[in-house]
This record gives C-alpha cells, sequence and structure tokens, in this order.
C-alpha cells in the first residue's frame, strides 16, 4: 500500500495510569494517574516511528485526570476534537490514551454520538495501561504500539479500544479485572480481533457506526450545558426502594444533587429481576416520569424480555453503558 506521507495519526492524551507515575518503578498500585504529558509519553515509545511507516504524528492534551473522575465536559471536548480531526481528509484515524476504569463508557459515548459518515471509514481507537509509565515493565508503550498498528490497517473503522494485544468493540467491551494486563473483555461478543507483531487480526468485522447518527448529533453535544440525571440503582438481597424514593423525591433530590433525576438504570439480577421493594418505588419512579431502564448486573449476557416485563431493557449494555444511552436518549 502507497503511504501518503502527510497522512497523519492523532494522538489524544487524556490521562489515566497509561501516564501515571510512581514513587518507585517496583510500584504497579500506588502511583498517580495522568501525570505525564501525551508528548512525554509518545518519547517513551521505541517503537513508534516504525509502526507509524512515515505517518504523520499529531499530537494534542485534551485532558489530564485519573478516569474515575470522567466528566460530561471532558467527554464533549473530547468528541468534538475527535470529531474535528475525522473530518480531516490526510487524518487516517485517532488514537486516545485513556484510564482503564472508565474507558468502556468513553468508547461507547463516543461511539454513539460520533457522526456515521466519520467513523464509517476512520478508526478511533482507545488505549490504555494497567502499570504506570513509572514502572520498571509497563504495558503502556506495547499498547501504545498496538494502537497505531490498529490505526493504521487498511479499512479499520470504528470505535474500538486495544488493550493487551486484543481489539475490543466500543458497544461490547468492558473492563474485568482490577490488576491484570489483560483487564478488558468484550462477554459473550467475544473480541474483534488481536494485534500481533504490529498486525491485526480480525476474528469478527469491524463494529458498524450506529446507523441514525448524524453529524448534526455531534452539534447537538456541543451545545449541551446541562446533561439529563441519569442514576444507576441495584438490586440485591435486602434492596429496599428507599434510594430510588429518595432520588425521585424533591426534598431528598436536593440533598443528593441539585438536579432532579430523570433516568434510572437497574442493574438488576440475572434476567432483568429485581427485588419487589425496590420494583414497587422504580414503578412509582415510572409513573412519576423518570424513564426506567433495565440492564443486568452479571457480568456477561443481556436481559430478554419476557411478556409480563414491567421496565423496558437496555438492550445488551451493560449498566453503566444504558446510562449512556438513557442520557442521550434523554438529550433528544
Ligand atoms: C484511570 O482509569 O485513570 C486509572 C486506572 C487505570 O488507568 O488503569
Amino acid at each position: 500500500m502507497a503511504i501518503n506521507n502527510f497522512e497523519k495519526i492523532v494522538f489524544l492524551g487524556t490521562g489515566g495510569t497509561i501516564a501515571g507515575t510512581a514513587a518507585s518503578s517496583a510500584d504497579n498500585i500506588a502511583y498517580t494517574a495522568a501525570q505525564v504529558g501525551v508528548n512525554q509519553l509518545l518519547d517513551a515509545v521505541s517503537g513508534l516511528s516504525r509502526v507509524l511507516g512515515g505517518r504523520t504524528l499529531v499530537t494534542e492534551q485534551v485532558a489530564q485526570i485519573d478516569s474515575k473522575d470522567m466528566s460530561f465536559a471532558v467527554w464533549q471536548q473530547l468528541a468534538l476534537r475527535v470529531s474535528h480531526y475525522l473530518s480531516q481528509s490526510d487524518v487516517k484515524g485517532i488514537v486516545i490514551t485513556h484510564g482503564t476504569d472508565t474507558l468502556e463508557e468513553t468508547a461507547f459515548f463516543l461511539h454513539a454520538v460520533l457522526p456515521a459518515s466519520q467513523v464509517a471509514s476512520k478508526p478511533v481507537v482507545l488505549t490504555c495501561a494497567m502499570r504506570p509509565a513509572s514502572s520498571a515493565a509497563p504495558d503502556g508503550p506495547q499498547n501504545v504500539m498496538d494502537a497505531v498498528a490498529v490505526a493504521v490497517t487498511p479499512g479499520a473503522h470504528g470505535v474500538v479500544a486495544v488493550c493487551a494485544g486484543t481489539l475490543h468493540g466500543a458497544v461490547d467491551v468492558q473492563k474485568v479485572h482490577p490488576y491484570r494486563l489483560d483487564a478488558f473483555n468484550s462477554g459473550d461478543a467475544g473480541p474483534l480481533g488481536y494485534v500481533e507483531e504490529g498486525a491485526v487480526r480480525l476474528v469478527r468485522n469491524w463494529p458498524l457506526a450506529p446507523v441514525d447518527i448524524a453529524q448534526s448529533a455531534i452539534e447537538n453535544i456541543a451545545s449541551v450545558t446541562h446533561w439529563p440525571r441519569v442514576e444507576i440503582v441495584m438490586s440485591y438481597a435486602g434492596a429496599s426502594g428507599a434510594m430510588v424514593d429518595a432520588l425521585v423525591s424533591q426534598g431528598d433530590a436536593q440533598r443528593l444533587d441539585a438536579a432532579p433525576v430523570r433516568g434510572l438504570v437497574v442493574a438488576a439480577t440475572g434476567n432483568g429481576t429485581v427485588h419487589h421493594e425496590l420494583q414497587a418505588a422504580l414503578i412509582r419512579a415510572q409513573t412519576a416520569g423518570v424513564k426506567v431502564l433495565l440492564a443486568t448486573r452479571c457480568a456477561s449476557g443481556r436481559v430478554l424480555p419476557t411478556p409480563g416485563s414491567v421496565f423496558p431493557d437496555s438492550k445488551g449494555l451493560s449498566p453503566v453503558k444504558a446510562r449512556v444511552a438513557l442520557m442521550l436518549a434523554l438529550l433528544q
């Protein structure tokens, strides 16, 4: 394949462990995330120019945070910068360095809001690390190389994530381990593929962009000043309706958060079952106009609706992704 020397790969830094440092190179857990800027982070990736294959590197520090602190403002800024770069004809693909903790939420958010016309032909690749940049054996540099390998792969497109040599789609990817380097999986769907010595081996097709996402979606995101408040409640042994009632009632809502709750995602047991006390409170909430969405708290699988289902289900989205989907639906 002829490579245009002016073809660009854009790196957007947002922080995370991949940009983290600890006092000692032997320490892989007591570190501070988001300390190293994206340029310094890339300087430490010795094979980068080889995998870039003559393409130009463009970098931008969009944020510098521990991803547990991800905010709507950062998502908004990130989506706008990604869309800005994707619209440039010389940009081949985008790599986003991100913390692992909410990577799946950001990936799904971008998948949901980026115009189909942009991601149908170019990849947006999120990558991360489980060990800080200061580690004696960091995993970040290899993940960066693998992410670039994905970004330059002919035909690559859609929002994907790369970690530990495994390629995941934005809809299915989920962090499943708090320590191992291979911390993600894609549940029942399985990974999209693997990155082996700089080559991508697909085992599924590149993800499809949501069909109904037009340029207007990203323009709407740009103008949002107040995101609809959607909370997640979990059903468990001994659950009650107290949390839901508090969220919905005006007085308690003021104590918990200034904005009234507009949506509730239920991390339900098994195939969408909910403790009867919580269920009663959720029905009261739904009657009061709060949107309720059922997701399963099981790590894999989806809620299969039954004839008597009281609440709509999340169509296979995990509770955190169902929350993003419900927020975006409420924005319409
Ligand atoms: C973070 O999510 O920013 C910190 C944890 C990590 O990246 O592994």
